[in-house]
């Protein structure tokens, strides 16, 4: 495991991403008594201090979170279902489901593709997304064949274009898909952030994180 994380001092290492996820975090983290002294949409450090000089907090990409937890760079982490289910959550344990950044996994299609009919005549559809192992699972279980197209951002333009019949992308208020002339024909699963936890860093340094862990728990209760 990475010295920088363990080292005898018992310092935290804390990943989050830059916006909604370590904007959702802060309350949750005020609840375990710790503040995050830079502000990250200012700051180029991606490193940050706390109120705690055994707690610091590192910025990295939403789908990263999980793999620095994962090798222990960091102790815990907040990371999205649906970027958990792509990593797969190895070496990671899952107390807390956080309640936070709150959407769906769908499926969405150009306003005028009659999506239903293509899968009742068992169409070969192209579909383009970010989450591909959810997708590959969710058509899978539905006996649609698809050939998946990977992105990294901006989904929904893939129809509009003629990359893909499909996208599969998180939703929350439904907005990016009506200003883009998409509809939601499925919706996979519910999605929020979930705590996650270096298995060895449990263990090793429990004394240290049950406090956090459990007031992130009780907080996360008055969430969603
Ligand atoms: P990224 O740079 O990967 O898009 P985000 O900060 O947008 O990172 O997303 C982080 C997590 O927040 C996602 O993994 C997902 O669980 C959730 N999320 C994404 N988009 C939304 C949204 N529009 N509303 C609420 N939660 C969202
Ligand atoms: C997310 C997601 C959708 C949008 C859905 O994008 O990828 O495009 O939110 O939310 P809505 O249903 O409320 O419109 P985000 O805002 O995270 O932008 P980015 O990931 O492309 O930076
Ligand atoms: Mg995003």
């Amino acid at each position: 495991m990475n010295p920088f994380a363990t080292e005898a001092s018992g310092q935290l290492i804390l990943a989050l991403s830059k916006g909604r996820i370590f904007d959702d975090t802060l309350p949750l983290l005020a609840a375990a008594g710790i503040v995050v002294t830079e502000n990250p949409e200012t700051s180029r450090k991606l490193i940050l201090a706390t109120n705690d000089p055994n707690v610091r907090v590192i910025i990295v990409r939403a789908s990263d979170v999980p793999t620095y937890v994962q090798y222990g760079a960091a102790d815990f982490g907040v990371a999205g279902k649906d970027v958990l289910l792509e990593h797969g959550g190895e070496g990671l344990y899952q107390p807390i489901d956080l309640k936070i950044a709150a959407c769906r996994m769908s499926v969405a299609v150009n306003a005028g593709f009659d999506y239903a009919s293509a899968v009742r005549q068992g169409a070969r559809l192209r579909v383009a997304t970010k989450f591909v192992q959810t997708a590959r699972e969710h058509f899978a279980a539905k006996g649609v064949h698809v050939d998946l197209i990977k992105l990294y951002g901006s989904m929904e333009l893939a129809p509009l274009v003629g990359l893909s019949d499909a996208i599969v992308d998180v939703v929350s208020t439904g907005n990016t898909l009506r200003a883009n002339n998409l509809v939601e024909v499925e919706t996979i699963m519910e999605i929020s952030s979930r705590l996650v936890v270096n298995q060895a860093a449990l263990k090793l340094k429990r004394a240290r994180l049950q406090p956090i862990l459990e007031a992130f728990e009780r907080a996360s209760k008055t969430q969603g």
